[in-house]
C-alpha cells in the first residue's frame, strides 16, 4: 500500500548501496528447513516478501529470529504450513514443497493461481517431483506431494528457476543420484548450490544446463551472505540512463549484469567496473533492441525499466518478451506520461519522444511499478505512483530513499486515512 509523487530530477549522482538479492534470499531461507541446525542469513533484504516469507515459515513451526541484522531460521521441528492464505500471497511459497517433502515426506500447498504477468503454472516442479518418486495428488485446490525420494534424472522441458531450486533441494536429501537437465543457470542458483553446500549437500555443475546431486542422509547449519540484487542494481542502472547522471552501485559485480550493460552501452551509457562497485555514467542517446531470455540472456526482471529508457531514447527501440505472456502492462501506463509505444503480442515498439508529463499511473506489477517510477523521473511536473497493491515493496528497499538519496525528486506519500 503505497503511493509515491514522483517530479522531474536534475541528473542523479552518488553511490547506491545495493540490497542483498530478494530473489536468492527466497529460495536459501526455504533451504533452511532442510535441516534441524540453526541457519543464519545475513543482511537480508527488508521487503515485505521476505517478511511474508518469514510468517510463512513460522507457520510451519520453523524458529525465526532477527539478531544483529541477520534473519536466523531453525526448522528443528515443523510442520506443513496449516493457513493456506500464507502461501497463496506469494508464489515463491511454492519453493517450500522440495524442501518439506525431502524432510517429511510430505508437503501440500494450495495451486497458485495466476498472476498478473501470466499464468505462471508449477507442472515443471511437480514432474521433477514425481521422477523423484514423489505421488502428486491433486484436491481441493491444492497439491499433495508424499513419499520417500530416490535419486532420478530429471529434464525440464524449459529451465524454470524455481523449478531448478525446488528440484536442487529435494534431491540434496534424495537417496542416490539426481541428475537435473536443462537446469536454469541463472546467478541466484548459483549461491542457492553454494549455500546447500556449505550445509553439507554434495551438487556439481550449478551454473551450467546439468546439475548433480548426490544425496545426503543430513544437513547441518550455516551461516550465508547471499549475493547482492542484480534486479535493484539493473534498475538504478536504467534511473542513471533515463537522468544522465553518475551512481556508483556499490557491492554489486558486473559479472551477473552483462546482459544489460552490453545495452545501455549500445546506447551510450559509460560503464566502469570499480573496487567500490560498478559506476553508471552518462545519458542513453541512441535506441535499443531487447529480447527477454533465460540467464545469460537479458533478464525479464529488466525489460520495464528498460522500456522506461527507451521512452526518452531518440530513436525507435524493439523490446520481444519471451519469457511472460502478458508482460507488457507498463506500457499502457507509460503511453499515459506522453510515451510512443505499440504492443502487438509479445513486442513493443516504443519510439523515443524528447517529453514526457507527469500524470497518475497504476504500479501493475513490481517491475512495472519501478518503471513508472523511473519514467517519472525524467516527465515534466508530477507523476503519482499508485502502488496500492504494494508491488514495489515487495522487491525494492526503500527505493524513494535510494533515489532521493542520489538526487531524484521522489517522496513516499502517507498512507491515506479510509473515509469516514
Ligand atoms: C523467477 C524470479 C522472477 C523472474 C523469473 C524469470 C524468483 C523468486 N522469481 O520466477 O523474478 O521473473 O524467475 O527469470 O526467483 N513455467 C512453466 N512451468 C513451471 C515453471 C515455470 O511453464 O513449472 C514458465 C512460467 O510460466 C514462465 C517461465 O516458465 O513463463 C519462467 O518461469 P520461472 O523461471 O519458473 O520463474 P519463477 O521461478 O517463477
Amino acid at each position: 500500500m503505497a503511493h509515491y509523487a514522483v517530479r522531474e530530477s536534475p541528473p542523479l549522482r552518488g553511490e547506491i548501496p545495493i540490497s542483498t538479492s530478494k530473489n536468492a534470499v527466497l529460495p536459501i531461507m526455504c533451504g533452511a528447513l532442510l535441516t534441524r541446525e540453526d541457519v543464519q542469513i545475513l543482511n537480508p533484504p527488508d521487503l515485505t516478501d521476505v517478511h511474508t516469507l518469514c510468517s510463512l515459515l513460522a507457520a510451519c513451526g520453523c524458529q525465526v529470529k532477527k539478531e544483529n541484522g541477520a534473519l536466523i531460521l531453525c526448522a528443528r521441528d515443523f510442520k506443513n504450513p496449516q493457513d493456506e492464505e500464507d502461501v497463496r500471497k506469494m508464489r515463491a511459497s511454492v519453493l517450500v514443497l522440495g524442501p518439506l517433502l525431502g524432510r517429511l515426506g510430505e508437503a501440500r500447498i494450495p495451486l497458485p493461481g495466476g498472476c498478473a504477468i501470466g499464468q505462471r503454472p508449477i507442472d515443471q516442479h511437480l514432474k521433477g517431483m514425481s521422477a523423484l518418486g514423489a505421488k502428486v495428488r491433486f484436491d481441493h485446490g491444492g497439491v499433495t506431494l508424499s513419499g520417500r525420494l530416490r535419486g532420478a534424472t530429471i529434464y525440464l522441458d524449459m529451465p524454470s528457476v524455481g523449478a531448478t531450486e525446488n528440484l536442487l533441494m529435494a534431491a540434496t536429501l534424495a537417496e542416490g543420484i539426481t541428475r537435473i537437465e536443462n537446469a536454469a543457470k541463472e546467478p541466484e542458483i548459483v549461491d542457492l548450490a553454494s549455500f546447500l553446500i556449505s550445509m553439507g549437500a554434495k551438487i556439481s555443475g550449478a551454473g551450467t544446463s546439468t546439475i548433480v546431486v548426490e544425496g545426503v542422509p543430513s544437513l547441518h547449519g550455516t551461516t550465508w551472505q547471499p549475493i547482492a540484487d542484480r534486479i535493484e542494481a539493473g534498475t538504478m542502472a536504467c534511473a542513471c540512463a533515463i537522468t544522465g547522471g553518475e551512481l556508483l552501485l556499490s557491492g554489486t559485480r558486473t559479472e551477473h549484469l552483462r546482459s544489460l550493460l552490453f545495452k545501455l552501452s549500445e546506447a551510450g551509457i559509460h560503464i566502469k567496473d570499480t573496487p567500490g562497485g560498478l559506476l553508471v555514467f552518462g545519458r542513453a542517446k541512441q535506441p535499443f533492441e531487447i529480447r527477454t531470455m533465460v540467464y545469460p540472456g537479458f533478464p525479464t526482471d529488466l525489460q520495464a525499466p528498460m522500456m522506461a529508457v527507451a521512452c526518452k531514447t531518440p530513436g525507435t527501440s524493439v523490446f520481444l518478451e519471451t519469457i511472460f505472456e502478458n508482460r507488457f502492462m507498463h506500457a499502457a501506463e507509460l503511453t499515459r506520461l506522453g510515451a510512443h509505444i505499440r504492443v502487438e503480442n509479445r513486442v513493443a515498439v516504443v519510439e523515443g519522444t524528447p517529453f514526457l508529463t507527469g500524470a497518475p499511473v497504476r504500479s501493475t506489477d513490481l517491475r512495472a511499478g519501478a518503471a513508472l517510477i523511473l519514467a517519472g523521473l525524467c516527465a515534466e511536473g508530477e507523476t503519482l505512483v499508485d502502488d496500492e497493491a504494494g508491488h514495489i515493496d515487495r522487491g525494492y528497499c526503500r527505493i524513494e530513499e535510494k533515489l532521493s538519496a542520489v538526487g531524484g525528486n521522489i517522496v513516499r506519500l502517507p498512507d491515506q486515512e479510509p473515509d469516514g
